[in-house]
C-alpha cells in the first residue's frame, strides 16, 4: 500500500505543469504545443510568401488562428472571415497526434521505442507518401489525419532516442529522407546505458556510446520487463523495463529537475523536425494546396446535388442560375466560394462527383446538365448525397434539388452517420412535378425533412415555378462566416415564444421558418413588434414561398434579447442565422488512460449511461482571450425546451472541456453563450448537427493505407451496454469498393465482439484516393444502434525516393552594380540543369524565393534546363522541382553585386550565401 502511494505521488510530481510529449493537457510543452508551434509558424511563412507573391503585405493583427486566416486570405477582405476551418484543421491534426498514444500504445515503431528506428522511419515515410498523394487528389482531411500521426512519431524520436544526448541540436534529416541511410545504430548486442538506481539520472548513456555517436532509444515494456542486456529503458512508472538493470530511463517526455536541459533540447529539436517535415509537404504540395490542407481558404463552398431525370429541366435551370449568381456577385470578395461540388443523380445512375476550384469550370459543368430519362420510378437521391457528404469539406452546406422520392432510402442511416461525422448541413428543395405526373408523397418528403433537421438544414417544398423565389436561402448561406444563433423544431401545435440573443458582431441576420398555416410575431429588445403579415415592417422584410418564410432583419444594430412568438397547429422549424466571426467548433470526446492519457474524438454516437464530454473551442475576433464562455449545454431541438448545462473546464489555449452529466434523451445539439470582450456584447450560438447517445459502441482504428489490388483487413469490435443478442452489421463505402464482413454479430452485454472487414481497392485506383467507410451495428429490434465513420487512403507502394537534382551554371551577374540604389535597371541570370533520371520525372517547378522570371520547357520530363532572370535588386533565388510522387529537390543561388571590396562590406550574410550557393539537393 505504502509503495503504491509512493508511486502515485511520484507520478503526480512528474506530471506537473510542464509535462511534454503528452497528448492534450493544456500544459507548457505537449505534443499539441510542439505541433501547434510548428504548424502556426509554417502557415505564417506560407501566408507571407503567398501575400508577397501577390504583391501585398501579410500583416495579421495578432497571432490567433482567426487573425492569421483573415490576413492570409488577403486584402479582398470585404466581409468577415471565420477562423473555424483553420481551427478545426488544427484540432484534427492534434487529435490524431494524441491518438497515437492510445491506438498504438504497444507499438514500438510509433514511438521510436526499443530501437525500432527503421520501422519508425518506415511509418513516417509511408505517411509522407500518403499525405502527398492525398493532397494531390484534394483529399485534405485524410492528409491531415495522417499528418497528425506521423508528427507524433517524428517528435517522439527526439524524446525517446539519445539524439540530443549525442549533442545534436539539429533534427535528424534522414528520418524524412528515405534515400539517406540510418547509420551508426547501436546493434542489439551493444550495451547503451549505465544503471541508475534512483530512476532519475541526468544522462545515463554510456560514455563509449556518446563518443562513437551511436544512436539508441529506450526500451519500453508495458506488460513485460524484458529488454536486451545493457539497454536503456524509456523510464517512468508504466515502463516495467525501467526496474531492470540498467535501471532508470532516457525518455525526455517530462521536464524534471534532473533533465531540464535535455528535455528542452528535445522539445526544440522536435519542433524544428516538425517544421522540416511540414516544409517538405509544403514544397511538394505547393503553397496554395498546403494552405487548403490547413483549412485556409475562403470558407464558402457551393455544393449541389441535382436530380437530372426528365421532369427536372426547370429545376436544373434554376440551380444553374443560382450558381451563376453566386459566382458573378461574389467574385473577388471573401464570400466567393473556394470550391464547387456538383453531383448529378438519375435512375439508376448517380455521380460522378465534380469538384473544382475554378468557377468557370463549375459554370460549364452545370450548364452541361440535361434532364432526361428516369420515368416514374424514384431516384438515387441518397446515393448522390452520400458522394457529396464524403467529398465536400466538413461543415459544408449541401443543397439537394429533386422532385421525387428516393429509391435508395436504405441509405438513410448511412446518410445520418455521415451528416453527424461531417457536421455538414443538408437542405432539400422539393418541387412538385409540373404535370402532376410524379407528385411527391408525404412519406418521402418526411424522410428528407428528417435528414434536413438532423443536419440543421431545411426541407423546402415549393412548386416548380416558385423555386426561383426560394433559392435566396442558398445565397444567404454562401458566405464565409455563417453562424446559427437558434434552431428549433416543433410538432406539438402549441403556441410558443422563443427568446434569443443577438450580439453586435452579427450581420445579415435572417430568420427562417418552415411550416404551413402559421402566424408569428417578433419583438426586438426595445419592445417593437412585427407580425407575419407585415411584409415590410419596422423590424425586417418577410418573404414567403411554399412552406418557407424568410425574414431579413432591417438593421445589424439590433443587439439584445429578441423574441419570436409562433402559433400553429402544424409542425414547423425555426432558424436564426447571421454572419459573424464569433463561432465555435466542438467534438464529443472520451478520456483514455495509459502511460500518456488524453482525449479521443468519438467517431460515432457517445455512450449512454454516462456523462457526455465535449472538447470545444470558441473562436473570436482576437483569439481566445477576447472571449469568455458562460454556459455550454445540450438541448433537444424538437423540444420541449430544456437546456442541460455542462461543467466547463478551461484546458488553456481556447480549448474548453465540457462535461454534461444529465444527457438529454433524444436528438440534441450544443448551445453556448458568453461575452465577446471586444464589443462587450453577449452572444449566443448553437451547433447545427443533431446527436444522440447510444448503448452500442464500435471501436475501429485506421493505422495504415490501402494498397490497390491487395486485400486490406480492417479489424473492428462492437460492444453493447444494452441487451445482448444478434446485431446486424452493415458497412458501406463511398467508392463502391468490394468489401466482406460478417453481416451479424452476437453480442454479450458489456463485452467487445471482434470482427474483421476486408476491403479491396481495384488495381487501377489512383494513388491518393480516399475512401469513407461507414460501419453500422443495429440490434435486432432496431432500438439500439451506432456507427463508425473512418477514412482510408489508397496509396500505391512507391519505390522512387530520389529527389530531383539541381545543378546551377552559367551565372551572369557581372552587370549588377555595387551601389544598390541603382540595381533597378540591371539584370542577372542563371541556368540550371534539373534531372530526375532515376525517378518518376519532374512534374512541376516553382519559384520559392526571388523576384524574377523562371522559364523552363514543358513538363513532365526527366531532364530539363531552366533559366532564371531577375533584377539585380533581387539577389537570391530558390526554386523547387517536384517529381510525380512528391519528392522535392531545391536549387538555390545568391549573387554578390560586383564592385570588389565594397561588395563585402555590403552585407556579410549575402557573402555567406555565395558560399552555400549552387547545389541544395542531394548532398
Ligand atoms: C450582408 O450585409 C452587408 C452589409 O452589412 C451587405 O453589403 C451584403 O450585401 C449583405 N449580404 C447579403 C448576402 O445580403
Ligand atoms: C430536463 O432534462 C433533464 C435531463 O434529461 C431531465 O432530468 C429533467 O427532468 C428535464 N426537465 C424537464 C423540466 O423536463
Ligand atoms: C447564458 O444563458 C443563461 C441561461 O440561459 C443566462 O442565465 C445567462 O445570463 C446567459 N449569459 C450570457 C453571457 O448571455
Ligand atoms: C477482442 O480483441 C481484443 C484485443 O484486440 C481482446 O482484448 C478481446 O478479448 C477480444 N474479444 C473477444 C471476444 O475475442
Ligand atoms: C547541362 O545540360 C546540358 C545538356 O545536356 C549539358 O550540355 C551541360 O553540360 C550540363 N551542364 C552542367 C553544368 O551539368
Ligand atoms: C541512377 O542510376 C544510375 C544507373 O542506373 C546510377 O549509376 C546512379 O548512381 C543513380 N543515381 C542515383 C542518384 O541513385
Ligand atoms: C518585384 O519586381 C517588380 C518589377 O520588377 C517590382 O514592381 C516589385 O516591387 C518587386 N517586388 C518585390 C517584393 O521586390
Amino acid at each position: 500500500m505504502a509503495l503504491l502511494l509512493g508511486v502515485s505521488l511520484l507520478a503526480l510530481a512528474l506530471s506537473g505543469p510542464t509535462v511534454a510529449f503528452v497528448p492534450i493537457g493544456g500544459s507548457a510543452s505537449t505534443h499539441v504545443s510542439i505541433t501547434g508551434t510548428a504548424l502556426l509558424q509554417k502557415v505564417t511563412e506560407t501566408c507571407r510568401a503567398v501575400a508577397e507573391a501577390a504583391g501585398h503585405e501579410f500583416k495579421p493583427t495578432g497571432s490567433s488562428p482567426a487573425e492569421i486566416v483573415q490576413a492570409c486570405l488577403g486584402p479582398t477582405a470585404t466581409g468577415d472571415v471565420s477562423g473555424a476551418k483553420f481551427q478545426s484543421a488544427l484540432q484534427e491534426i492534434y487529435v490524431q497526434n494524441g491518438l497515437v498514444d492510445r491506438n498504438f500504445v504497444h507499438s514500438a515503431p510509433h514511438h521510436f521505442d526499443s530501437e525500432a528506428f527503421l520501422e519508425g522511419r518506415g511509418l513516417i515515410m509511408e505517411g509522407l507518401v500518403a499525405i502527398k498523394a492525398n493532397i494531390r487528389e484534394e483529399n485534405f482531411k485524410a492528409a491531415r489525419e495522417t499528418l497528425g500521426r506521423i508528427l507524433h512519431t517524428l517528435q517522439d524520436f527526439y524524446s525517446h532516442s539519445n539524439w540530443v544526448e549525442l549533442g545534436y541540436t539539429e533534427p535528424y534529416i534522414n528520418l524524412i529522407r528515405p534515400d539517406l541511410p540510418l547509420e551508426n545504430l547501436a546493434d542489439v548486442n551493444t550495451a547503451t546505458c549505465s544503471d541508475c538506481a534512483s530512476g532519475t539520472c541526468s544522462n545515463p548513456i554510456l560514455p563509449n556510446i556518446l563518443k562513437e555517436k551511436k544512436l539508441t532509444s529506450g526500451y519500453m515494456g508495458i506488460f513485460t520487463s524484458a529488454k536486451p542486456q545493457g539497454k536503456c529503458s524509456h523510464g517512468g512508472v508504466s515502463d516495467l523495463t525501467s526496474t531492470v538493470v540498467p535501471r532508470g530511463g532516457i525518455s525526455k517526455d517530462e521536464r524534471r529537475s534532473d533533465n531540464v536541459a535535455l528535455h528542452e533540447a528535445a522539445v526544440k529539436t522536435a519542433t524544428a523536425a516538425s517544421l522540416q517535415l511540414l516544409e517538405d509537404i509544403r514544397s511538394a504540395a505547393g503553397d496554395k494546396d498546403f494552405l487548403r490542407m490547413m483549412g485556409i481558404a475562403r470558407s464558402a463552398v457551393v455544393c449541389f446535388v441535382i436530380d437530372t431525370t426528365g421532369s427536372m429541366s426547370d429545376d436544373i435551370e434554376e440551380a444553374r442560375s443560382v450558381v451563376y449568381q453566386i459566382i458573378d456577385s461574389k467574385k473577388g470578395t471573401q464570400d466567393e466560394p473556394s470550391e464547387y461540388i456538383l453531383v448529378p443523380f438519375n435512375d439508376p445512375d448517380f455521380g460522378p462527383m465534380i469538384r473544382t476550384t475554378d468557377p468557370e469550370k463549375m459554370k460549364t459543368e452545370i450548364s452541361k446538365l440535361k434532364a432526361s430519362g428516369g420515368g416514374d420510378i424514384p431516384e438515387m437521391c441518397l446515393s448522390g448525397l452520400q458522394l457529396a457528404l464524403t467529398g465536400a469539406p466538413s461543415s459544408s452546406h449541401i443543397y439537394v434539388f429533386t422532385d421525387a422520392e428516393a429509391k435508395d432510402i436504405a441509405l438513410k442511416d448511412t446518410i445520418v452517420a455521415l451528416i453527424r461525422s461531417t457536421k455538414s448541413t443538408v437542405s432539400f428543395f422539393m418541387t412538385a412535378g409540373k404535370r402532376g405526373r410524379r407528385s411527391v408523397t408525404y412519406a418521402s418528403f418526411n424522410d428528407y425533412s428528417d435528414l434536413a433537421l438532423a443536419s440543421g438544414g431545411q426541407a423546402i417544398k415549393v412548386s416548380k415555378n416558385q423555386l426561383p423565389q426560394a433559392t435566396d436561402v442558398i445565397l444567404d448561406t454562401s458566405t464565409s462566416a455563417l453562424v446559427t444563433v437558434l434552431q428549433r423544431a416543433r410538432n406539438t401545435g402549441r403556441e410558443e415564444t422563443f427568446p434569443f440573443t443577438l450580439d453586435e458582431s452579427l450581420k445579415n441576420i435572417t430568420i427562417y421558418l418552415t411550416g404551413t398555416s402559421l402566424t408569428f410575431t417578433m419583438t426586438n429588445p426595445a419592445g417593437i413588434s412585427q407580425n407575419h403579415n407585415e411584409a415590410s415592417g419596422k423590424l425586417g422584410t418577410i418573404k414567403t414561398v411554399g412552406n418557407l418564410w424568410r425574414i431579413r432583419l432591417n438593421s445589424d444594430k439590433q443587439s439584445g434579447t429578441w423574441k419570436i412568438n409562433i402559433k400553429t397547429a402544424q409542425p414547423y422549424t425555426l432558424k436564426v442565422t447571421g454572419q459573424s466571426t464569433i463561432t465555435f467548433i466542438y467534438d464529443f470526446v472520451e478520456r483514455f488512460t495509459g502511460p500518456h492519457p488524453g482525449y479521443a474524438v468519438i467517431s460515432g454516437r457517445p455512450q449512454s449511461g454516462q456523462p457526455a464530454t465535449l472538447m470545444l473551442s470558441v473562436i473570436g475576433r482576437k483569439g481566445p482571450s477576447s472571449m469568455s464562455v458562460e454556459e455550454v449545454g445540450l438541448v433537444i431541438v424538437s423540444g420541449p425546451e430544456n437546456v442541460t448545462n455542462g461543467v466547463i473546464t478551461d484546458m488553456g489555449n481556447g480549448d474548453i472541456l465540457v462535461t454534461v452529466d444529465a444527457v438529454p434523451e433524444g436528438e440534441f445539439v450544443v448551445v453556448l453563450n458568453g461575452t465577446d470582450k471586444v464589443s462587450n456584447s453577449e452572444f449566443q450560438r448553437q451547433s447545427t448537427t443533431q446527436m444522440s447517445v447510444s448503448k452500442v459502441n464500435i471501436q475501429a482504428v485506421v493505422g495504415s493505407s490501402v494498397v490497390p489490388g491487395e486485400n486490406f483487413n480492417f479489424p473492428f469490435s462492437v460492444m453493447t451496454q444494452g441487451a445482448g443478442g444478434t446485431y446486424t452489421i452493415n458497412a458501406r463505402n463511398d467508392r463502391n469498393f468490394p468489401m466482406t464482413y460478417p453481416s451479424r454479430l452476437t453480442l454479450t452485454t458489456g463485452r467487445y465482439a471482434n470482427a474483421t472487414l476486408t476491403i479491396t481497392a481495384p488495381v487501377n485506383t489512383e494513388s491518393g484516393t480516399d475512401v469513407t467507410l461507414t460501419i453500422e451495428a443495429k440490434s435486432s429490434s432496431g432500438a439500439d444502434s451506432n456507427y463508425a465513420v473512418l477514412r482510408l487512403s489508397v496509396v500505391t507502394k512507391i519505390t522512387d525516393f530520389y529527389q530531383p537534382q539541381c545543378e546551377v551554371f552559367g551565372v551572369l551577374a557581372d552587370d549588377c552594380p555595387k551601389d544598390l540604389s541603382q540595381c533597378g535597371s540591371f539584370h542577372w541570370e542563371l541556368s540550371a540543369n534539373l534531372t530526375d533520371g532515376n525517378g518518376t520525372g519532374i512534374e512541376s517547378i516553382s519559384l520559392r524565393q526571388g523576384n524574377g522570371t523562371l522559364s523552363h520547357p514543358s513538363l513532365p520530363a526527366s531532364f530539363i534546363q531552366a533559366s532564371y532572370n531577375a533584377s539585380c535588386c533581387s539577389q537570391i533565388v530558390e526554386f523547387i522541382a517536384v517529381d510525380k510522387v512528391g519528392n522535392v529537390g531545391k536549387c538555390y543561388h545568391a549573387i554578390v553585386p560586383s564592385g570588389g571590396s565594397v561588395a563585402l562590406s555590403l552585407s556579410l550574410p549575402l557573402w555567406l550565401c555565395l558560399l552555400v550557393s549552387a547545389l541544395v539537393g542531394r548532398p
